[in-house]
C-alpha cells in the first residue's frame, strides 16, 4: 500500500484496488477520500486559500465565496486535446479527436508517471443525478487539485453518500485527473497549477477519462462533459436512453397545468438565461430543473423522463445582470466559486454586463489594475461561477425527483439571423432528428433572407458526443420504436436571434419569449393554430400571442417567413454536411433532405 494511504471507507474491493493502483503510478503524499461533508470543505478551502488558489470574498457581500483566478493558459475546455479513443476509428467519427487506444495508454502511463508528486490525491466518489434515481449513475474521480474537489462537491452529489449508492459491488466510471504539476521536495506552489501539455481523453469501450495538464472547467471537473455527456452518450446508446446537452424548464400554465420542456442551444445561445427565464406573460410561470444536461430514458408509462444529472450550475458569468437573469445573480449572492472572474476594490467580483460600467479600482482577472481605456475586459470572456443548484429561486421543486420529470417537447435553436422561423414544429419524431441534425449558427451577420456562414452543431453536442454523430443520429432515429411514438416529446425548432433588413433583432428575447413557449404549450394540448411550411409548421396567423409587444405587421410577417427559394439554398447546404458521415449517415435523414427539397420544389 501507497504509504500515506487514507484507510478506504468503503468494502468495493475494485475501487479499492484502482485507487491503490493509481496512488502507485502516481505517487502522491497523501490519499484522502472525500465524504462531501462541510468540515471536509472548509479544510480544503483553506489549503488552497494559504496556496493562494482562492482568496475569500468579503463575507458581507458575498458571504461562504471565492475567487480563483487561472493561469492565463489555462481558461477554457481545449477542444483540440480532447480525444475519443474508440478501439476503431470510425466508432469516434469524423467530428472527435481520435487516438488507438493502445497508443494512448502507453502514453498516459508515462505523463502520470510520479505526476501527484508533492501534492494530496483526492478520491471523489460522486453520483450523476438524484440519490436513488434508476436514470442517475456513479462515477469516482481521482485528482491532485483540492479546487477540483471543492468545485466537484458544488457539481455533483458528492462523498459519503455517492459511495453508499455504490455498495460493495456497484459499477462506477474511473475518472483521473492531475494538475500535471508535481512539486519536488521544498518547492513552493503556484496559485494555479496546470502543464502546458493538455489531454482530455476519454475510452469509450471501458468507460474511463484520464484528464491532463488542466485545472479548468469541463477539462477537470470530470462529471460534467466527459461523463455526463462524452462517456454516458455512449452508455445511453448500448443501453436505449438519451444523454443531452439540455436545459430541462418545468412551465405552469395560469389554470395550473403543467408542460417539461427540454432545449438544446449551441454556445452563446442563451441556453442559461432560458433555463431561469421569467415569463414576461400574466399568470405563467417558469421553473429550472437543469440548465446544462439531460439524463432521459422512457419510463413504465411509455413516456420519457428526464433527470438534471448535476447538482449545480457551471455557468458563465460575463452578460449576466438583473437584466438578463435575475434568477442567477439571485442564486449568486452567497456560497460560490467564482473563476477568472474581476475583483473590486472591496472585496467583490465583477464582469462585464453586471452593471453598465466598470466600477472604480478593479482588478482584472489576470491581477492587474483594470483599465478601461485598454479595450481589454477586466473579467474573462469564458470566466464561470459554480453554484448549487438549489440556491436558484426559479429552482422546481421536483428538480431532485428520482422519478424524474416527463418531458412533453424538445426545443432545438441556433443563432439565425436569417432564414429560419421564431418557432417550427417538426412533422414528426423522424422530422425532429433531421431538424436537430442540421443545428447551426451564423457565423457572421448575414443580411437579412440570405444565409450566411454556418456553423454546424447537431444537437449542440459537436463537441460533447462519445461516438460517431452518424451512429447518434441513427440512436435517435431508434427512440422512436422504443415507445408509444405519440408519448415522445414533440419537436420544435427555435431561433431568437432572426434580424431585420437593417440589422437589428427583430425578436426581443428574455422574458418574452415564454410567448413562444406558450404557443408550443397551447400545441401540445392542440389549442394553438399552425400553418404548414416546408419546412414545418409554424404560427397561424394570430395563433403567437404577441399583444403589448409593439411588433409591426412586417416584423412579425419575417419572424414567421419562410421564403421557399432561401430554403433551397439552405437545404443545398445538408448534403456537404452530412457526406463526411459517409455510411453512418442514417438513410431516413437522407430521406428527409429529399423530403423537404421536395416541399420546397412545389412551394417555388
Ligand atoms: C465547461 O467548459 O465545462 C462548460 C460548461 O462548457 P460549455 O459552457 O461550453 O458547455
Ligand atoms: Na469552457
Ligand atoms: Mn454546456
Amino acid at each position: 500500500m501507497t504509504p500515506g494511504l487514507h484507510p478506504a471507507p468503503t468494502r468495493h474491493a475494485g475501487l479499492v484496488e484502482w485507487v491503490e493502483r493509481i496512488a502507485a503510478l502516481t505517487r502522491p503524499d497523501r490519499v484522502h477520500w472525500c465524504d462531501g461533508s462541510e468540515a471536509e470543505k472548509q479544510a480544503i478551502i483553506a489549503d488552497l486559500v494559504s496556496r493562494g488558489t482562492l482568496r475569500a470574498l468579503d463575507p458581507d457581500k458575498r458571504p461562504g465565496s471565492y475567487h480563483a483566478a487561472s493561469d492565463p493558459k489555462d481558461v477554457a475546455r481545449v477542444e483540440s486535446r480532447t480525444f475519443i479513443c474508440s478501439r476503431d476509428e470510425i466508432d469516434a467519427g469524423p467530428t472527435n479527436n481520435w487516438a488507438d487506444p493502445q497508443e494512448m495508454r502507453g502514453r498516459l502511463e508515462g505523463l502520470f508517471a510520479g505526476c501527484m508528486r508533492g501534492r494530496t490525491m483526492y478520491v471523489v466518489p460522486f453520483c450523476m443525478g438524484p440519490l436513488g434515481s434508476d436514470i442517475s449513475a456513479l462515477g469516482v474521480e481521482i485528482t491532485d487539485s483540492g479546487y477540483v474537489a471543492v468545485s466537484m462537491g458544488v457539481m455533483t452529489r458528492m462523498g459519503a453518500a455517492a459511495l453508499e449508492q455504490l455498495g460493495e459491488t456497484g459499477t462506477f466510471v474511473p475518472a483521473v485527473h492531475t494538475l500535471g504539476a508535481p512539486l519536488d521536495e521544498g518547492q513552493a506552489d503556484v496559485p494555479w497549477p496546470c502543464n502546458d501539455e493538455k489531454w482530455i481523453v476519454h475510452f469509450p469501450e471501458t468507460r474511463e477519462i484520464w484528464s491532463y495538464g488542466s485545472g479548468y472547467g469541463g477539462n477537470a471537473l470530470l462529471g460534467k462533459k466527459c461523463y455526463a455527456l462524452r462517456i454516458a452518450s455512449v452508455m445511453a446508446r448500448d443501453e436505449g436512453w438519451l444523454a443531452e446537452h439540455m436545459l430541462i424548464l418545468k412551465l405552469t400554465s395560469p389554470t395550473g397545468a403543467v408542460k417539461y420542456v427540454a432545449a438544446a442551444f449551441p454556445s452563446a445561445c442563451g441556453k442559461t438565461n432560458l433555463a431561469m427565464l421569467e415569463p414576461s406573460l400574466e399568470g405563467w410561470k417558469a421553473e429550472c430543473v437543469g440548465d446544462d444536461i439531460a439524463w432521459m430514458r422512457i419510463g413504465a408509462d411509455g413516456r420519457l423522463y428526464a433527470v438534471n444529472p448535476e447538482a449545480g450550475f457551471f455557468g458563465v458569468a460575463p452578460g449576466t445582470s438583473r437584466n438578463t437573469n435575475r434568477n442567477a445573480v439571485e442564486t449568486l449572492s452567497r456560497d460560490v466559486i467564482y473563476t477568472n472572474t474581476a475583483l473590486t476594490a472591496d472585496g467583490d467580483v465583477w464582469w462585464e454586463g453586471l452593471s453598465k460600467s466598470p466600477p472604480d479600482g478593479l482588478t482584472n482577472w489576470k491581477g492587474q489594475p483594470h483599465d478601461p481605456a485598454s479595450g481589454e475586459p477586466a473579467a474573462h470572456p469564458n470566466a464561470r461561477f459554480a453554484v448549487a443548484a438549489g440556491q436558484c429561486p426559479a429552482i422546481a421543486p421536483e428538480w431532485e425527483d428520482p422519478k424524474g420529470v416527463p418531458i412533453d417537447a424538445i426545443l432545438f435553436g441556433g443563432r439565425r439571423a436569417s432564414a429560419v422561423p421564431l418557432v417550427t414544429e417538426a412533422f414528426d419524431w423522424a422530422h425532429g432528428v433531421f431538424m436537430g441534425s442540421t443545428v447551426a449558427s451564423e457565423g457572421t451577420a448575414a443580411a437579412e433572407n440570405k444565409v450566411g456562414e454556418l456553423r454546424r452543431d447537431p444537437f449542440a453536442m459537436l463537441p460533447f458526443c462519445g461516438y460517431n454523430m452518424g451512429d447518434y443520429f441513427a440512436h435517435w432515429l431508434s427512440m422512436a420504436g422504443r415507445t408509444d411514438p405519440a408519448k415522445l416529446p414533440r419537436i420544435f425548432f427555435v431561433n431568437w436571434f432572426r434580424k431585420g433588413a437593417d440589422g437589428r433583432f427583430i425578436w426581443p428575447g428574455f422574458g418574452e419569449n415564454a410567448r413562444v413557449l406558450k404557443w408550443i404549450f397551447e400545441r401540445l394540448d392542440d389549442r394553438a393554430a399552425a400553418l404548414d411550411t416546408p419546412v414545418g409548421r409554424v404560427p397561424a396567423p394570430g395563433a403567437l400571442d404577441v399583444e403589448g409587444l409593439g411588433l409591426s405587421e412586417s416584423d412579425l410577417a419575417t419572424l414567421l417567413d419562410v421564403d421557399p427559394d432561401v430554403w433551397t439554398e439552405e437545404a443545398a447546404m445538408i448534403p456537404a454536411f452530412y457526406a463526411q458521415f459517409g455510411d453512418r449517415l442514417p438513410g431516413a435523414l437522407w430521406d428527409q433532405h429529399a423530403a423537404l427539397s421536395a416541399r420546397l420544389e412545389d412551394a417555388r
